[in-house]
C-alpha cells in the first residue's frame, strides 16, 4: 500500500482492529520518553481551550484530556465511520465527527488548538489539509503534528529487508515504509508547515520498542496494510523467513528497535 492512497487508507481503518494491534504494541514495549507526556509538555494546555484532534482514530487523546479534567470543547474528527462509532462509544464528553481533514465542517476561527497525531502521512494533499487546519484555528491558535521520523523502526525494516532475500514477497512490505516517510516526515514536513503558517518549531523524541520474543514483532508487521496484500501462502512463508532473521536478534535482554518521533509546531 502507499501511505496516502484514499481507498486503501479507508479500507485499513474501517475498524480499529489493525491500529489497535499497533497501539498495544507501543503501549507494552516502548522504553524511553512517553508520547503523551511529551505532548502535554509541548501543548501546556490550561484546560479551557477548544481543541480539535484530526485523524483521532479511537479518540483516546481527547478522551484522556476530558478524563483529566479539561473543561473546554473537545472534538475528534476521523474519516472512518467505524473509528467515529468506536470513539463515541468509549470516550465520554468528546464530540466525534466523521469528516475528511481537507473539508472540516467547522467555521473559520473555531479552535484554540488543532492536533494531528500520526495522520498527515495518510493525506494525499498535505498542503491543502494544513491550510484547512489554519482556517479553523482562531488567531493565535496553535497547531501540533506528530509523525514518524524517516528512520522510524530502522532495525525492524532492516530485518524485513533481510528476510525478503529468502522470501521475495516481503519486498513489497519493505518498500511500503518509504511511502510513509515520503508522504509526511521530517524530510518534507518542516517546509510544508512553514509554507502554511510562516514559521515552524521542530523537535524529536527518541525512544525504542524492546521486543521480548518474535511474536509481537510478527503481530506488528501483520497489522500493516502492506502485509494484507500478501496471499495466505506468502504470509506463511514471510513469517517463517522473519522468524529465521529474528532468532539471533532476540537476545536475553530483548531486541531493541529505535523509534524517533517528530513534533511540528506552529501558530496562526
Ligand atoms: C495511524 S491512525 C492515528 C490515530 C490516532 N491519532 C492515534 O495517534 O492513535 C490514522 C487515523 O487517521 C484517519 N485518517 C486518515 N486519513 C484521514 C483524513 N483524510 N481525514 C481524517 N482522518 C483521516 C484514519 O482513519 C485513522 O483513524
Amino acid at each position: 500500500m502507499t501511505a496516502n492512497h484514499p481507498a486503501e487508507v479507508a479500507a485499513h481503518y474501517a475498524t480499529e482492529q489493525h491500529l489497535r494491534t499497533r497501539i498495544e504494541t507501543h503501549r507494552r514495549y516502548t522504553v524511553g520518553p512517553d508520547l503523551e507526556a511529551s505532548l502535554d509538555e509541548l501543548l501546556r494546555l490550561n484546560g479551557q481551550e477548544a481543541l480539535l484532534d484530526v485523524g483521532t482514530g479511537p479518540g483516546e487523546f481527547p478522551g484522556r484530556l476530558r478524563a483529566q479534567g479539561h473543561r473546554g470543547r473537545l472534538v475528534g474528527v476521523d474519516l472512518s465511520a467505524g473509528m467515529v462509532e468506536q470513539a463515541s462509544a468509549h470516550q465520554p464528553g468528546v464530540e466525534f465527527v466523521q469528516a475528511s481533514a481537507d473539508a472540516l465542517p467547522f467555521a473559520d476561527a473555531t479552535f484554540d488548538v488543532v492536533t494531528a497525531r500520526h495522520m498527515l502521512y495518510h493525506v494525499p494533499n498535505v498542503a491543502a489539509v494544513l491550510t484547512e487546519f489554519r482556517r479553523v484555528l482562531k488567531p493565535g491558535g496553535r497547531f501540533l503534528a506528530v509523525t514518524n521520523a524517516s528512520t522510524y523502526l530502522s532495525e525492524l525494516w532492516a530485518a524485513v529487508a533481510e528476510a525478503a532475500l529468502s522470501e521475495p514477497s516481503l519486498e513489497a512490505v519493505r518498500a511500503s515504509r518509504g511511502s510513509f516517510a515520503a508522504a509526511f516526515s521530517e524530510l518534507n514536513g518542516e517546509a510544508l508547515v512553514q509554507d502554511t503558517f510562516g514559521h515552524i518549531g521542530v523537535s524529536f523524541s527518541h525512544s525504542a520498542l524492546v521486543f521480548p520474543d518474535a511474536q509481537p514483532v510478527l503481530d506488528y508487521l501483520a497489522s500493516l496494510p502492506s502485509w494484507h496484500n500478501l496471499s495466505g501462502p506468502e504470509q506463511e512463508r514471510g513469517r517463517a523467513a522473519l522468524g529465521q532473521v529474528l532468532r539471533p536478534l532476540l537476545q536475553d535482554s530483548g531486541w531493541r528497535v529505535s523509534k524517533t518521533l517528530v513534533f511540528l509546531r506552529a501558530s496562526k
